[in-house]
């Protein structure tokens, strides 16, 4: 068990092209994989890519089961996505708060494609692609943009919709 440190933004580390992963089932990748697991655990975070503990390779984890972040969202099987491709399957984009471990004690008004399908490997290096849409489109776009060195307010289109938790919460959540 090893809780990582999380960078956050403000690091240049967050804004590298992670490298794909060549080789699974080493004892590296298998370690990376657990750290990120309890790392994103103990931060009851939604998800987490390996370059917000410092690794610049492709791997992120996801999922999302009585989350206290994120109280109204559909639940998500946790998974692994190693060199993920993302194809987008419809042009609509729809607006959503998010927030990142690495931009702690913030949210943001972020436009994602509606729905998606996802491709990569799993931690065995076995191929999957997912459909997805909604917050679980979001999660993946979110967290394969952490690889691209992309994080959620590059991609915000009005930034009077960033703020801290408590006020977006209090506040502008309130006003759509
Ligand atoms: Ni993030």
């Amino acid at each position: 068990m090893a809780v990582r440190e999380i960078l956050r933004m403000g690091n240049p580390l967050l804004l590298q092209e992670a490298k794909p992963v060549k080789e699974f089932n080493t004892p590296q990748l298998n370690v990376l994989i657990s750290d990120m697991r309890d790392t994103m655990h103990d931060a009851n975070g939604a998800g987490l890519a390996a370059p917000q503990i410092g690794v610049s390779l492709q791997v992120v984890i996801f999922g999302i089961l009585n989350n206290p972040r994120y109280p109204d969202a559909d639940p998500i099987d946790e998974q692994i996505l190693i060199n993920p491709k993302i194809k987008v399957l419809d042009d609509e984009k729809v607006e959503d708060w998010e927030g990142c471990l690495s931009v702690p004690g913030m949210r943001g008004l972020v436009p994602r494609y509606k729905k998606i399908c996802y491709s990569g490997y799993d931690e065995q290096g076995n191929a999957r692609s997912i459909e997805a849409d909604d917050f679980h489109a979001r999660v993946v776009q979110h967290e394969c943009d952490h690889l691209w060195g992309i994080l959620y307010p590059m991609r915000m289109t009005d930034l009077s919709k960033l703020g801290f938790t408590e006020e977006v919460t209090a506040n502008l959540k309130n006003t759509d």
